[in-house]
């Protein structure tokens, strides 16, 4: 087991190891006093851990209440939101309580937003139980809900009070949510560690399942030294959006539902990262790795239509800063520097 404190505007553990999910009463009762508990959960992960985690905490005494939403990003709505504040408010849960996100980015997101919002503050705690949650939405208090016209339209900064990795949620995931999560992964390789990458390219989808405590670490470690430089977005965090630009409008392309974040992420690296080749700024050798990586882990190099058409919707970006727009590019393996551009300059980039 490995703890990794994060040092924000709170400073919380992200404990990442196995059988944290039966046990989390232990950890829970040890980041925060409240004695009342809201699990919020989708249907999938309640079946396979809303019971796990109430009995724990009722067994250690204390007072559990549990909302259970239909899974999917089509739930995180402002009618999914309300529905939680009415079941908080049915519940007695005051500011002293502390919801649960128990579950994948959807569950981390909304509740965090929820808990944000709520009586002007509750505390939370996220036990994600998605690769893609685990590596990166739990940590970094990004809390958010869709609207009909983009997603994480509406957010908040909002620290947990502690996130709990249990690697062996990572089992029952089904392939695909692996694979998402893996973009995420692929990510902070090139972002930030080359020797994160060079384990990636040493492993593949079987063969990682097996050292996923390690990589969970890694993903986490690099999360938090940027949001400990960053907390706010400003900067630096910025550079966690890389191949997320493109990658958003491919999601919009599809609907939000034709095409997993982590592969519309995964193909928005490496066309981007293709462009960056076409004008000097990355090297040959840096988009063979990249590209053949994602191969390895069955993620898309492309995906949507012609990079041309996309960048159109690029300028809904809620990254979008007024007139400008700052792509995240990868120079080499591992290196990466956002860059400010007007949005005629990004235009005639993507060309
Ligand atoms: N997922 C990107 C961020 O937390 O900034």
């Amino acid at each position: 087991m490995n703890t990794i404190t994060v040092n924000a505007s709170g400073k919380y553990d992200v404990i990442v190891g196995r059988g944290l999910i039966g046990q989390c009463a232990e950890y829970i009762s040890k980041a925060v006093k409240s004695k009342s508990f809201a699990v919020v959960t989708d249907d999938n992960v309640d079946k396979l851990y809303g019971d796990i985690v109430v009995s724990s905490l009722e067994n250690a005494g204390f007072r559990v209440c549990k909302f259970v939403f239909p899974h999917g990003e089509t739930s995180k709505c402002t009618e999914t939101l309300n529905d939680i504040y009415m079941f908080l408010c049915e519940n007695h849960i005051t500011r002293s309580d502390c919801l649960i996100a128990l579950g994948g980015g959807v569950t981390g997101d909304m509740t965090g937003y929820a808990a944000a919002t709520y009586l002007r503050g509750t505390s939370f705690i996220q036990i994600p139980t998605s690769l893609l949650a685990q590596v990166d939405s739990s940590v970094g208090g990004k809390t958010a809900i869709d609207l009909p016209c983009g997603k994480n339209l509406v957010g908040a900064f909002k620290q947990p009070e502690l996130v709990l990795c249990d690697i062996d949620a990572l089992s029952t995931l089904p392939r695909e949510f692996f694979i998402d999560g893996m973009g995420e992964v692929v990510k902070y390789g090139m972002i930030k560690s080359a020797e994160l990458f060079e384990i990636l390219e040493k492993n593949d989808l079987d063969s990682i399942k097996d050292i996923l405590e390690d990589i969970v670490c890694r993903c986490v470690s690099i999360k938090r030294d940027v949001v400990e430089a960053d907390e706010f977005d400003r900067g630096e965090r910025m550079l966690l959006n890389f191949g997320h630009t493109l990658g958003h409008s491919i999601e919009q392309y599809y609907n939000y539902t034709g095409i997993s974040h982590g592969c519309a992420v995964a193909a928005g690296m490496a066309i981007i990262t293709g462009l960056a080749v076409n004008r000097g700024m990355c090297s040959e050798e840096a988009l063979k790795r990249l590209k053949s990586c994602l191969a390895k882990y069955e993620l898309p190099e492309k995906a949507g239509p012609a990079v041309s058409e996309l960048g159109n919707a690029c300028l809904n970006d809620k990254k979008r800063d007024g007139g400008f727009i700052s792509p995240v590019i990868c120079s080499e393996v591992g290196s990466s520097a956002y860059v400010k551009m007007t949005i005629d300059e990004f235009l005639d980039f993507i060309g």
